[in-house]
């Protein structure tokens, strides 16, 4: 077997969630220091990194017809003398581990999420032997991560993700997260603002803070005290050339008052929050395990209302959760119908091996969950676009992120997270400028400059 002697190629493919996009940067910057390079194209790379998703079956099930494909494409490589290694990372590496080498014969390496920092160590072990690791090392595995040289952190455009918080304790009977992610971790202060600084001083001008359960992070800062995501963002908006802050996910039970503070006192804090409620019965709730009840959602929207009335909401929902009744789905429509979220993530339940949920009785019928899915993305839809167009006539603030889809034209979001093209040139990238919108079309808005 012969590989080749020039730069080594990696490509990364991410599934899922926010967290996935960011660990695979953290893993191309660990490879970065081991000479291989980022490429966009599958057939150049030596090495392929799939940075899986194991939320709902559809995700995990789209790794293994993946891993099919790429099962044909390393014969024809190896019948060509040259080498092609396969990597499965993310939440199905963590969940399935030592089974993905038995299904899949390509993997040469199957790593979890808390061992990106073992990378390269790992694959050099793989030239003797198919590897597993998905241990959760005490170590912080964010301090064993190499910070992006100059020209990786480039690659992050103008607006990055920052995860300062990993992890789940909060057990919703459906989820994998608190098994494949493992328990909540904040990381220090300082470690996050070092990040941002960096990322700030190569041109990223909005960051977004990951976490699990975002507003629920308790950093310590330099003085060994732990912070709220209040406080925390309230440092980074200091940081020079930070224009714009955002978080996600945050979790109904951990809403504070300081956050609201923060996005009534400090203009770099987006008026936007994901706040995902799942249904909108507190029978449903319960069953869920998701320990609040529909008052106290309520309560926190009013909250942040009153901090910030202009305040966008978006959640997340599940439909045909075991035990749901026509009836308690109607509560969820009375409760999108009360609250009037700008958008919202929808899902049928989708049975996960090892959670409670999985062996609760009572599941609900594919086409009942089909009928109820639709029946709530019509009228999630419906507010989108009427909020959507409620934006027509007005001059809004929208950070420009790169080209947009015609020529000459340029695209960005506004502060509560529209899309927005308009003619620009192609400098402005990076700008936060004034777009008076003349039209609201499918999924985004269009405007002229007015600065
Ligand atoms: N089935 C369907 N949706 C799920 N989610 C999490 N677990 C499941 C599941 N088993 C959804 C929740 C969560 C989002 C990230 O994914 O709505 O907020
Ligand atoms: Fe999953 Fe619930 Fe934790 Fe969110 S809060 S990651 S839904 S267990």
């Amino acid at each position: 077997m012969t590989t080749s002697t020039a730069a080594k190629r990696v490509f990364v493919k991410s599934y899922g969630c926010q967290m996935n996009v960011y660990d695979a940067e953290r893993m191309t910057d660990v490879l970065d220091c081991e000479g291989y390079q980022a490429t966009e194209s599958i057939e150049a790379a030596d090495l392929i990194i799939l940075n899986t998703c194991h939320i709902r079956e559809k995700a995990a099930d789209k790794v293994y017809s993946e891993l099919g494909r790429l099962r044909e494409m390393k014969k024809s490589r190896q019948e060509a003398g040259l080498d092609l290694k396969i990597v499965v990372a993310g939440c199905v590496a963590q969940a399935e581990g030592q089974d993905i080498l038995r299904r899949a014969p390509a993997v040469d390496l199957v790593v979890g999420p808390q061992s990106y920092q073992n990378l390269p160590r790992l694959l050099a072990k793989t030239t003797k032997k198919r590897t597993v690791d998905t241990d959760f090392p005490v170590e912080d595995k964010f301090k064993s991560l190499p910070s992006p040289s100059h020209d990786r952190a480039k690659v992050r455009g103008v607006s990055a993700f920052v995860t300062i918080q990993e992890g789940c304790n909060k057990f919703c009977t459906f989820c994998v997260v608190p098994y494949t992610r493992g328990s909540e971790y904040s990381r220090p202060v300082v470690e996050v603002l070092d990040e941002v600084k960096r990322l700030a001083d190569v041109g990223v001008r909005e960051v977004t803070l990951l976490g699990q359960n975002v507003n629920a992070y308790h950093g310590l800062d330099a003085k060994g005290q732990s912070i709220s995501l209040g406080q925390l963002l309230s440092y980074v908006s200091e940081i020079s050339g930070i224009e714009r802050i955002r978080y996600t996910t945050s979790h109904p039970l951990e809403m504070d008052e300081s956050l609201a503070d923060a996005h009534r006192d400090i203009p770099a804090v987006m008026p936007y929050l994901h706040l995902p409620v799942q249904s909108g019965s507190d029978k449903i709730l319960a069953t869920m395990n998701r320990r609040h009840r529909i008052q106290d959602y309520l309560a926190a929207i009013s909250m942040m209302r009153h901090k910030r009335p202009d305040i966008a909401f978006s959640s997340d929902f599940i439909v045909g959760f075991p035990g749901e009744t026509d009836q308690d789905f109607a509560a969820t429509i009375a409760l999108v119908e009360q609250v009037g979220f700008t958008s919202a993530y929808t899902f049928k339940y989708s049975i996960r091996p090892g959670t409670p949920a999985s062996e609760m009785d009572e599941q609900i019928l594919e086409e009942i969950k089909d009928k109820r899915l639709h029946a709530l993305q019509a009228l999630i839809a419906k507010q989108q676009r009427a909020y959507q167009d409620s934006m027509v006539s007005q001059t809004l603030d929208v950070l420009v992120e790169r080209k947009g889809k015609y020529s000459g034209q340029m695209a960005g979001k506004s502060p509560h997270l529209l899309a927005v093209a308009f003619e620009a040139p192609a400098d402005y990238i990076g700008r936060i400028v004034k777009v008076r919108i003349t039209d609201s079309v499918t999924n985004s808005l269009v405007g002229t400059l007015a600065s």
